[in-house]
């Protein structure tokens, strides 16, 4: 039998302001989901990263399954009834429908599933992030799966020395393509460079085991105004023909710039913290992601590993909160504030349209 590993998230209320998810909504989650552990689940493991909530489910029943995204919905319904009675700030505000239609990925929360044959050991790495978008795990998912002078069992392994495909995503145009790497990396990094557009939405082995996931759900297409970043989440499986475990965590000891952070509207750096840490605070944050580990046992999660909890950590985040600092001294100005055509999805439209008519042409 396979087993599906379903996770879904959404931000249906934190405290203060956008910063961490409440305690009760945990709570709430985590009775729901073991409620139907036995019976729709395998398991189940609620956790959080800054104001998303964060629902892993291990089941039987494929990706894309109506009921175990049903469940989802009625977990963030419910945890939004809770968020409402202690007035958490943005109590529902990622459910973007009034009532669940068959496929949660179109109503709001972010979704990575991945189905696969377990083998004899499965560990797994849960990636969840805050205040950023999809288009953050590219380089990652690059430097893990491409890239021999992060990963060198592309190298040194004869499992691995295959190499990697890569399913990319349009996010605006709503089309997908495939690159086979190494041969095509190149190519591949053409397009997910511009991560604001192109995300990688799956990894494969060349024989079509699936590798990595994550969700590429972005928030304001889907609603058309500003309701806050997609905070992203992935699934990466581990070893024996895969990258290890520490091929696939190297990418994390390198500040990165992602776009996110103040108002969705700023690029900073993705810090790695432990699930303690996963608070946004400066600047509402700086963006941040937690990675849960687990040996996968015929669906049950054996863990979690709160896996960047550790000091060998320690260096990249100082690296980060000084990159921060750096270009949070730009203030408003590019590249710290995103560039015109992403600012398209923030709130900075509402603004430029009350200034319109102020504008006059100029003469030729
Ligand atoms: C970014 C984020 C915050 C909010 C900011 C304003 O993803 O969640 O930076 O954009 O706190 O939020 P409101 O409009 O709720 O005051
Ligand atoms: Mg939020
Ligand atoms: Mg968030």
């Amino acid at each position: 039998p396979k087993t599906t590993i379903s996770v879904i998230k959404a931000d249906v209320g934190s405290f203060p302001g956008h910063s961490r998810a409440h305690p009760k909504l945990l709570e709430t989650a985590a009775q729901m989901l073991r409620a139907e552990r036995g019976k729709l689940l395998l398991d189940s493991f609620v956790t959080h990263c800054g104001d998303d909530l964060e629902l892993v489910m291990t089941h039987s029943h494929g990706a894309n399954s109506e009921a175990v995204h049903r469940l989802a919905w009625n977990v963030f319904a419910e945890c939004t009834k809770v968020a409402k009675r202690f007035k958490l700030h943005g109590a529902g505000q990622d459910l973007l429908a009034e009532a669940f239609t068959g496929d949660i990925r179109e109503l709001g929360p972010g979704v990575a599933e991945m189905e696969f044959e377990e083998r004899e050991s499965d560990p797994v790495l849960i990636f969840m992030a805050d205040k950023t978008g999809p288009g953050a795990w590219n380089f990652y998912l690059y430097k893990i799966f491409a890239d021999p002078f992060n990963t060198p069992g592309l190298v040194l392994d004869p499992a691995l020395s295959g190499g990697f495909v890569f399913e990319v995503h349009d996010t605006v145009a709503k089309r997908m393509i495939t690159f086979s790497c190494p041969e095509e990396s190149y190519s591949l990094l053409a397009y997910i460079g511009s991560s604001s557009r192109y995300v990688i939405k799956y990894v494969f082995k060349r024989d079509g085991t699936i590798v990595a996931s994550t969700s590429t759900q972005r928030l304001n297409l889907t609603a058309g105004k500003y309701v806050g970043k997609d905070d992203p989440v992935m699934i990466v499986r581990a070893e024996s023909g895969f990258p290890s475990m520490g091929e696939v965590l190297e990418p994390f000891t390198v500040p990165v710039l992602v776009a996110g952070w103040m108002r969705g509207s700023h690029n900073g750096p993705l810090l790695p913290v432990g699930l303690c840490d996963a608070n946004c605070t400066r600047f509402d944050g700086p963006p941040r992601v937690v990675c849960f580990g687990f040996q996968v046992a015929n669906g049950a999660l054996v863990g979690p590993a709160d896996i960047f909890d550790d000091p060998a950590f320690d260096r990249v985040r100082a690296r980060c909160n000084e990159l921060a600092d750096t270009i949070r001294a730009q203030g408003p100005f590019e590249p710290h504030r995103l560039s015109a055509g992403e600012m398209e999805y923030t709130t900075l439209p509402a603004v430029e349209k009350e200034l319109e008519n102020r504008w006059k042409l100029l003469k030729e």
